[in-house]
């Protein structure tokens, strides 16, 4: 069967369609059926009983899989490199599960992990699964602040963490963080588990911090709980549009369902076969692509830590491909932008044998028809685009290597998956014919494997994807559907931003800005960048009677960002202006902010309140080098 049969086969059935999707699993109880319509946005399996790791792990070892590599760490930070196996993950997940049994985490109790790229952070998440207790990845790069934001909404009983993630050249300490965090949250963890690494080793707090290898080395090994299909697997937090961010949660059956069904069809991954996504275990991508997906589908995964550049070189992916035998690579548009950049003509590439390669996915950011073509004429293998989010987990749009490649159209993730009926809305909700722009919306119910709802927030789940259109779910992205139905995403209908494929709110960040004492008003835009995609940019208004040097409070609230949100934010600029460009109702109006940065033509809104500010913003602009009013 082809894209188009299995498509239409899943709409015109998407009941037996999932049903049999359903069949690859292991359930503790089978689904009598697929969907159910409850909770906000509708449910999937949940009647069914099931327990993820058993899916990703022990069924494995059962099926005699037990001495294939599940999880390879590389890491050309530190230079080593770790194969474990189906068999050895079993034993550390059981392991680490028993313990935090026996410290009272049981179902539904939330564990906060905050791990760099190692492969305990993915035991980690696999032992919570286990035991059904809900885990929340927090990105290794976020500050202490994010984290107590986090401890604060999702109230862990215990963290789990590693005593430093690796930068290149900077060993970045958790623990001062973990204590800053706990110190700043209301909500206190009883416990904090901490992995300690041979680069850094942490101070433990007595009677709250143990030490990970004392704390599950002879715990009693815990066996799988089976749990409800609609229990949730895990939170994870993504940027609103405001400083409190969203928490995802992610049902366990439709998760377990949709993800095996993605790495054949979409990634053409077997099991046995080696998958790679270079991305973080704090991202979606990292939940879906480097722990859960490769592992249910009985694949091999791939942990790296390192960047596409200068660890050591621009051909440390293609090293890991060939020493690997990765099939599918997956990685952020700006990481090959990063790579291209070095190594503009793929000399590298040439060092290392990349036959085990069958195809290049990208995801995260547009994939712009330069770098897809580049990537295409140096690897020689068909370079994806797809499209998703954290929120629905798994790929709106793809091309579905496994099941047909489509003709590639360079900027368009191709068509819908099926569970995914795409449609193009006008601010009415009305359907747009094929290549005009407008919102991108999905027709209710989601699939399995999206959110169904916020962690303790249904109304702003309500009020942020299901009020705007009723009857669909608002993605937040618009674009357009060509005459062929190729979708095009064309950017973001929120103030949320794109930077090297990591997903920030300028909400968040503008509230950093507004807590500097000088600060009387500010916003942040999202600029063009050749590397990131996107930059953030700041724009301040200072209070009256202000002495402090422009330059001063700029630097401050450089570091304030990274002090409180943290480095990958990477707020690195910012300018002092009279005032802000603004309706009549007072609302500021960053979008043409950000087409006068980025040098693009704009039309003046019609409810500008005073034109000239417009003016003064381009003269600001063009003061830090940006190219000013078109
Ligand atoms: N822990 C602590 N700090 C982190 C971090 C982590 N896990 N990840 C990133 N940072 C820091 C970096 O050290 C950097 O700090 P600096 O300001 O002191 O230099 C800052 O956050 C920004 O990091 P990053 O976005 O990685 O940019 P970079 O300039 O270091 O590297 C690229 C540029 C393009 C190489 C890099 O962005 C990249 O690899 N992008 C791929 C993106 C990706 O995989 N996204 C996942 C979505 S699929
Ligand atoms: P995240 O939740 O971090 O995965 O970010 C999701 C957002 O990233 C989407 O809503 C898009 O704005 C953007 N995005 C992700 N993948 C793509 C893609 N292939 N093309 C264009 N934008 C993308």
């Amino acid at each position: 069967m082809g894209y188009r049969e299995v498509y239409e086969g899943w709409k015109a059935d998407p009941e037996a369609f999932w049903m049999e999707q359903a069949r690859a699993i292991d359930w503790d109880r089978a689904p009598t059926r697929a969907y159910f319509d409850q909770g906000p946005a509708g449910e999937w399996f949940a009647d069914a009983m099931v327990n993820t790791c058993w899916n990703a792990v022990d069924r494995h070892v059962e099926a005699g899989r037990g001495d294939q590599a599940a999880i390879i760490h590389d890491s050309p930070i530190t230079g080593t490199q770790q194969s474990v196996s189906f068999a050895e993950l079993q034993d550390q997940t059981a392991r680490l599960a028993g313990a935090l049994s026996a410290r009272g985490v049981g179902l539904g109790d939330r564990v906060i992990i905050y791990m760099p790229m190692i492969p305990e952070a993915l035991v980690a998440m696999l032992a919570c699964s286990r035991i059904g207790a809900i885990h929340s990845v927090v990105f290794g790069g976020f500050a202490a602040h994010e984290l107590a934001v986090r401890i604060d909404d999702a109230q862990p009983k215990a963290i789990l963490a590693a005593s430093c993630g690796l930068e290149p050249g900077r060993v970045v300490e958790y623990k001062p963080l973990i204590d800053k965090a706990i110190e700043q949250a209301a909500h206190k963890p009883d416990f904090t588990v901490i992995f300690q690494r041979p680069e850094h080793a942490a101070t433990l707090v007595e009677g709250r911090d143990v030490d990970w290898i004392a704390f599950q080395d002879d715990a009693t090994p815990a066996d799988c709980v089976p749990v409800a299909g609609n229990h949730p697997a895990y939170i994870l937090y993504t940027s609103g549009t405001t400083g409190q961010p969203k928490g995802v949660v992610r049902a366990t059956a439709g998760h377990l369902v949709a993800l095996n069904w993605s790495m054949k069809n979409i990634y053409g991954i077997d099991a046995g076969d080696v998958f790679w996504a270079a991305s973080d275990v704090g991202w979606v991508v990292g939940h879906s692509y480097i722990c859960y997906a490769p592992l249910i589908a009985g694949a091999t995964t791939i942990v790296f830590e390192g960047k596409p550049v200068g660890t050591p070189d621009a051909g440390t992916f293609w090293r890991v491909i060939q020493d690997h035998g990765v099939k599918s690579f997956f990685t952020a548009p700006t990481a090959i932008r990063a790579v291209k950049r070095e190594d503009p003509n793929g000399a590298l590439i040439g060092d290392y044998d990349l036959s085990s390669l069958q195809a290049l996915f990208l995801a995260g950011e547009r994939a712009d028809p330069d770098t897809i073509q580049w990537a295409e004429d140096h690897l020689k293998v068909p370079v994806i685009d797809h499209w998703w989010q954290t929120e629905t987990g798994w790929a709106i749009a793809a091309n579905p290597l496994g099941i047909e490649l489509l003709t590639v159209r360079k900027g368009s993730p191709t068509h819908p998956m099926p569970g995914y009926d795409v449609q193009i809305l006008d601010e009415a909700g009305h359907p747009l014919p094929a290549s005009t722009l407008g919102a991108i919306a999905v027709k209710l119910p989601l699939p399995p494997g999206t959110l169904p709802t916020l962690w303790n927030a249904e109304g702003r789940f309500r009020k942020s994807y299901l009020d705007h259109f009723p009857g669909y779910y608002e993605t937040g992205d618009a674009g357009y559907v060509d005459e062929d139905g190729y979708l095009y995403i064309m950017a973001r209908t929120d103030d949320v931003i794109n930077v090297a494929g990591h997903r920030l709110s300028t909400g968040a960040m503008e509230e950093v800005l507004a807590g500097h004492p000088a600060v009387a008003e500010c916003a942040v835009i999202g600029v063009a960048d050749s590397l990131k995609g996107q930059m953030p940019l700041g724009f301040l208004c200072l209070k009256k009677g202000v002495e402090t040097p422009d330059a001063q409070v700029v630097k401050e609230v450089v570091a304030r960002v990274r002090d409180q949100i943290g480095p990958v934010a990477a707020f690195k600029t910012a300018v002092v202006v009279d005032r802000l460009p603004k309706t009549r109702s007072g609302k500021i109006l960053r979008a043409t902010m950000a087409k006068i940065a980025d040098g693009e033509e704009f039309k003046l809104p019609a409810t500008i309140d005073d034109p000239a500010t417009l003016d003064e913003i381009a003269v600001a602009l063009k003061g830090v080098g940006y190219p000013g009013k078109a």
